[in-house]
């Protein structure tokens, strides 16, 4: 295509300032634009921002959405807390389904992680654990763990392939960090990386922003746009041609994740759904998480925003709130679930507007930096599939056992940072070790006093106590890390540590007991 047919294609539809600049191009800055404008559909762009502008300002008129709403019930609902006498055998089938091969973990990792401010991707990100794992490398380590102890338990070999989504941002050093890491001994041909979409940033009026004068400002098209890059990339081709039927999909952000947590694929295989949700009980009325309940009888994710303060204060009998099933991003899907919203419903779906502050060239060629949002991103969101499910649950899982998302800098605020996703994981090893019967001392000898966390929920009152003690103590918890190889969710433990008193910190790895002030590491 000429230039002159391209400029005609986008005074067409509004986005003839795109070629403003290009006298000013060097050659094969000229030749890049042309390659990347070539790439776009403007007409469905241009559609694309209409829909969603027009979303967005009807949510904002419109009125709350609390008269519409059902909380989830219990008929659907599984608890780690009020259903303990069912978790073994949730998880005997999770690991049943995972030895049989048909079960594949999808990771989220396409996001920018603009907030927590690096320019590599999320995963990559070491937290500061005593080890310096990175994220990637706890999650990696998991799902060799799962492998081994589904094997274990049903003496044949087998595989969970990892499916991990990637932006045109952050796809190259993502594959370069596994290479680098040798897929942290998972095989590589069970590692498979793919490219969600990338959509324009545009002002409010509708243009595409320039981010460069001969550089369209692109940004990943929301996790949501993981459902038209499994299709476009082959993904669900491979997962059928392995005989995966039951999928486990999960942010790169959560270092307490447990991927393919086998008592939440069971759970969600008995329950015979084709869409599960595993959630962490809202306990603050004014927590700005999203709830997982019904809007008009069907299952959405309902944002803070779009209720009253007095539907969110609501409590049941049992002095819980109403709305308390706090969506962590973490869900189940069956394949032929996903065929559907591949095949059918995912272009059906809108994108929502987030209103962001994005740098942009100006019509005199100058870069800004707004310090307030000039423009929207259009975003899907991983869980806009759930109106779709024919059958769907909803798994209640402990917070300080599985959710800590790392979101923020240590510098920006004290919440979802570096700190305290380190802290999370350091105070839940700490549990592991005292519930398998170990105990800590101080360099005098004396055995830090501590409660023991209930890997499976004895109450949710014993838990505050360890978390408010933690506070207590400056927030500094006991140092003490468990490799994955090591134990996935706490078991297997007493045979290291029962009977036995540990200085910190402490690190439980595939090389056994290290204390690591003794031995002068
Ligand atoms: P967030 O919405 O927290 O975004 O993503 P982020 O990119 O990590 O961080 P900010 O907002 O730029 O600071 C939640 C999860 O969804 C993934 C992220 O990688 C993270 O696992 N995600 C987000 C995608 O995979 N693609 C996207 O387009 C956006």
């Amino acid at each position: 295509m000429s230039v002159s047919q391209l400029h005609q294609r986008l005074s067409e539809t509004g986005q003839c300032h795109l070629l403003q600049f290009w006298n000013d191009l060097q050659e094969e800055e000229q030749l890049a634009l042309c390659q990347e404008l070539q790439a776009m559909e403007f007409k469905e762009l241009n559609l694309f921002f209409q829909r969603a502008m027009e979303d967005f300002n009807r949510s904002a008129s419109q009125e709350k959405v609390d008269a519409r709403m059902e909380a989830v019930p219990r008929e659907v609902l599984g608890s780690i807390t009020r259903d303990r006498d069912r978790l073994q055998e949730w998880q005997k089938e999770g690991f049943l389904q995972i030895s049989q091969n048909k079960v594949a973990v999808v990771l989220l990792a396409g996001g920018q992680g603009t907030r927590l401010g690096v320019t590599y991707p999320k995963g990559m990100y070491d937290v500061g654990l005593p080890s310096h794992k990175t994220l990637f490398q706890i999650q990696a380590e998991r799902i060799l763990k799962l492998e081994h102890l589904a094997e274990a338990q049903h003496g044949k070999k087998c595989t969970i392939p990892w499916y991990i989504m990637t932006s045109g941002r952050t796809m190259e050093s993502t594959e370069q960090f596994f290479l680098k890491h040798k897929y942290f001994d998972l095989k590589k041909e069970n590692v498979f990386f793919f490219q969600q979409g990338m959509l324009p940033a545009m002002s409010f009026e509708g243009k595409i922003l320039l981010e460069e004068k001969g550089k369209v400002a692109m940004a990943p098209d929301g996790n949501g746009g993981l459902y038209r890059a499994l299709g476009s990339q082959q993904v669900l081709k491979d997962m059928e041609r392995r005989g995966i039927e039951y999928i486990h999909v999960y942010c790169v952000d959560n270092i307490l994740v447990r991927v393919a947590d086998p008592v939440f694929m069971g759970f969600c295989v008995q329950k015979g759904v084709d869409c599960g949700v595993k959630v962490v009980e809202k306990t603050n009325p004014t927590e700005p998480v999203g709830v997982v309940c019904k809007v008009d009888g069907v299952y959405q994710v309902v944002e803070y925003s779009e209720i009253t303060l007095a539907t969110a204060q609501k409590r049941t009998a049992d002095g819980r709130l109403m709305f308390n099933a706090g969506n962590i991003a973490n869900h189940f899907f069956t394949l032929a679930f996903l065929r559907d919203i591949v095949n059918i419903y995912e272009p059906r779906l809108q994108h929502h507007v987030a209103q962001k502050k994005i740098p942009f060239v100006d019509t005199q060629g100058r870069l800004i930096k707004p310090d307030k949002p000039n423009g929207i991103k259009m975003e899907k969101f991983v869980f806009d599939i759930f109106q779709f499910a024919k059958k769907f649950a909803v798994y209640e899982t402990l917070r300080e056992e599985e959710f800590s998302p790392l979101k923020n800098a240590d510098s920006q605020n004290g919440k979802d940072n570096p700190t305290t996703a380190r802290h999370a994981l350091m105070s839940l090893h700490h549990c592991w070790v005292l519930n398998a019967g170990g105990h800590f001392i101080d360099e005098n000898g004396t055995r830090i006093p501590a409660i023991p966390l209930s890997t499976n929920g004895e109450s949710d009152a014993v838990t505050a106590d360890v978390n408010d003690n933690l506070k207590d103590a400056n927030d500094l918890p006991v140092q003490c890390e468990i490799s994955p190889l090591v134990s996935y969710a706490g078991e297997g433990l007493e045979m290291y540590v029962q009977e036995k008193e540990f200085h910190t910190p402490l690190i439980i790895d595939e090389n056994g007991v290290q204390e690591l002030m003794k031995n002068g590491l």
